[in-house]
């Protein structure tokens, strides 16, 4: 771990320290002298001011637009949402023509403001600062939109989604059987329960998430083993046919003694009769889940049973 009393840092780990701090991503935009578009993807912005209405976004000097940001009248801060990735991914790339094709209009500043984004802010310069190796620009707000629109997030080098993925969203909304089970670890040991006619072990699951009062639901069931948890992750959700499975990632808030239940029991992740489990896409499931877990990283299964997708979570 990198000394703050240092003097000198590794660019490269102070960066990597720096992007522990999860954000949205904006594109940054104006208009040089010629009024031709200039725009750069920046995740630098913050709000600073509402009275006046201020924010700010910092630009390398290294930038190909430094000097055209800091000469024009003023700039615009798209926030994307997160359905724009590539967007984000063009704007990152050096000089390119990276307006073409892209709808955009002009507002008050002629700044372009581009399509489908969730939220833009055009503003007129208020003050620029010169700050190390970017300057930061300061922009008093003249006009601003926004919309309900999941934005898109950024984090360790990532992009990120907060809201449910369309994948996700169809899943859960779509009609069918749906079975909901929690993948919770304690120590080095992972939840499973019995199932009592066929033997089967599998996370614990039910039809309803339920709450500790609903008997038979999964918190309901948890509950009457002495194991309280948090759901606050989907860790999987993929469907077979028209049945659908979502599997969270549990947090144990608490756990009674008297824990080993009938069907309820801990394993030790080494100690798993994977062929007791005897179901693929559990066992992928909870083989990854072993994984991250080692790595100290999550992910998000969304899929059907045999392939499917995983997301940064
Ligand atoms: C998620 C993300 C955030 C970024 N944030 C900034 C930023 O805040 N300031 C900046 O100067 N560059 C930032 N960059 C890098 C610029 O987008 C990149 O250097 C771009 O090439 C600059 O465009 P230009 O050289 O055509 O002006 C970011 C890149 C990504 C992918």
């Amino acid at each position: 771990m990198a000394d703050s009393r240092e003097a000198e840092f590794d660019a490269r780990d102070l960066r990597r320290a720096f992007g522990n701090f999860a954000t949205g991503v904006t594109i940054v935009t104006t208009l040089d002298k010629d009024g031709v578009p200039c725009g750069f993807t920046a995740n630098s912005f913050t709000s600073v001011s509402i009275d006046p209405p201020l924010l700010l976004v910092s630009i390398a000097r290294a930038a190909y637009g430094c000097d055209i940001f800091t000469a024009a009248r003023g700039f615009a801060v798209n926030i994307l949402a997160q359905d724009q990735r590539s967007l984000s991914n063009r704007f990152a790339r050096a000089g390119t023509d990276k307006f073409a094709e892209q709808q955009w209009y002009g507002a008050v500043t002629g700044s372009p403001i581009i399509d489908k984004v969730v939220a833009w802010f055009d503003c007129e310069h208020f003050q620029q600062v010169d700050a190390g190796d970017h300057i930061i620009l300061i922009g008093r707000v003249l006009r601003y939109s926004y919309n309900t629109h999941a934005p898109l997030g950024f984090c360790r080098g990532a992009y990120v989604s907060f809201g449910l993925t369309p994948g996700m969203l169809q899943l859960v909304s779509s009609p069918g059987h749906l079975r909901v089970g929690a993948i919770i670890e304690s120590e080095g040991k992972i939840l499973l329960e019995r199932n009592p006619d066929s033997g089967q072990l599998l996370p614990p699951s039910s039809d309803t998430v339920g709450n500790a009062g609903i008997p038979g639901s999964l918190l309901g069931k948890l509950a009457s083993a002495g194991i309280e948890v948090d759901l606050p992750f989907i860790y999987a959700a993929y469907h077979e046919h028209s049945e659908r499975f979502i599997y969270y990632l549990g947090e144990l808030l608490s756990l009674d003694d008297a824990i080993e239940t009938r069907t309820l029991h801990f394993y030790e992740f080494d100690h798993i009769t994977w062929e007791e489990i005897n179901d693929a896409a559990i066992i992928a499931m909870l083989e990854r889940f072993i994984r991250e877990k080692r790595l100290g990283n999550y992910s998000i299964y969304i899929g059907n049973r045999q392939s499917g997708e995983i997301h940064p979570a």
